[in-house]
């Protein structure tokens, strides 16, 4: 049935490795060398398999907007600016966040491994996208970690207590590996939706949920408009009316390890970032679990786990999840049913597509049936 406010037809159903293929072509029309094209397809279509479509091929057209501006620079590679051992400060010369983030994290990987611990500070990288990725890469070698990322220049959500939109949607990251398993990922930003949230639910035509937005008079609304047409309102921290304090005081340490300690920059009136662009810094902290005199942590982890998710579920039907396990859940359902795109946002994507010269069959027989 259409949508009542945009009249749109219902969302695609687009075999993921199809839109893989195209995002990639689209990313080498613009002039990525084949190897950052690919990273960046590969982190897109994997956040929109986790069913995080607020960081998948719907911020395509944003990143070709972004390297036309001369914000976001093809091409660049991560470097080591300051090694202390188990601290390094990486730089991101403003290369694309799927290129330099995945580079850093193999910078600290290393470290980790030798030493048992290292912290990474990641500055001056375009968009990061799903921060889980960056944490799943260093389970994958078996470490823990933890990541406080900040939106520098980027003041979208309100802080506790105030209407004016002060900093970005800052999102908080931990895992932990699990033998012969998928690890544990906790991945949120910490405003009460992502902003590409809104983004999605204003192309779709539907609302956010309450207690997630202000318009500018600080009126709390439903209306993810007030995020995409002025007067602009602000996002809330997560936590709400009641517990927002909690969000905004994460949000703030993300703001302050991220965008100050790493050696980049904070959000403030003189820092603004008025281009389509989208600055992250990162504070990685990488652990080797085997440093630890804990020989038993994986036991202790599932005992964990396994009570945990012994709790009688709080709806009828329902069940505990652990962190991770809805991403893992849908990751499994769109590899098998095609990844859920909304007409606009096809749309915008195909518009992009033309216009860096993809010709037309690129975008043809790409539904799942
Ligand atoms: N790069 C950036 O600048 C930036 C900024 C903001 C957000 N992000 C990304 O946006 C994505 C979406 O963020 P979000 O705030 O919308 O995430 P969200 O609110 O969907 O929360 C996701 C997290 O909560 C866990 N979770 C969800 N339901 C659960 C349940 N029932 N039981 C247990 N755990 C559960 C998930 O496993 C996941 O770890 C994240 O990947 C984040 O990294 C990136």
């Amino acid at each position: 049935m259409p949508n009542a406010r945009t009249g749109q037809a219902p969302e695609l159903k687009i075999v993921p490795h199809r839109l893989n293929a195209l995002t990639t072509e689209i990313f080498l029309a613009v002039g990525s060398e084949p190897l950052e094209a690919q990273r960046v397809a590969d982190h897109l279509v994997a956040a929109n398999l986790a069913g995080h479509d607020s960081h998948g091929v719907g911020m395509i057209p944003r990143y070709v907007e972004a390297i036309h501006e001369g914000v976001l620079k093809l091409n660049q590679h991560a470097s080591i600016a300051r090694d202390a051992g188990a601290v390094l400060s990486v730089d991101g010369a403003y290369g694309f966040g799927q290129v330099v983030a995945c580079e850093a994290m193999a910078f600290g990987i290393e470290r980790a491994q030798r030493l048992g611990i290292c912290a990474v500070g990641l500055r001056r990288a375009h968009h990061i996208g799903r921060i889980g990725h960056w944490a799943e890469q260093c389970a994958r070698a078996g470490l823990v970690s933890f990541h406080f990322v900040n939106v520098s220049g980027d003041p979208l959500v309100a802080p506790f207590g105030g209407i004016d939109g002060r900093f970005g949607t800052n999102p908080f990251c931990a895992a932990f590996p699990r033998a012969g398993r998928d690890p544990l990922v906790l991945d949120f930003a910490t405003s009460a939706i992502a902003y590409g949230k809104t983004r999605v639910a204003f192309n779709k035509g539907v609302e956010v949920p309450a207690g997630t937005l202000i318009d500018h008079a600080g009126q709390p609304t439903s209306d993810p408009a007030v995020m995409h047409r002025q007067p602009f309102g602000a996002l809330l921290a997560f936590g709400g009316a009641v517990a927002g304090h909690k969000g905004y005081g994460l949000a703030a340490m993300c703001e302050v390890f991220a965008g100050a300690l790493t050696g980049g920059f904070t959000t403030r009136a003189d820092t603004l970032v008025t281009s389509n662009a989208i600055v992250n810094c990162m504070l990685s902290v990488i652990i080797d679990p085997n440093a630890f005199d804990a020989p038993d942590s994986d036991t202790e982890a599932e005992q964990f786990i396994d009570w945990v998710k012994s709790a009688r579920a709080s709806v009828d039907g329902g069940e505990v999840l652990i962190p991770g396990e809805p991403e893992q859940r849908t990751r499994r359902e769109r590899m098998a049913a095609g990844i859920p795109v909304d007409r606009t946002t096809w749309q915008q994507i195909v518009e992009v597509g033309r216009a860096v010269g993809l010709p037309a069959v690129q975008f043809e027989g790409i539904e799942s049936k």
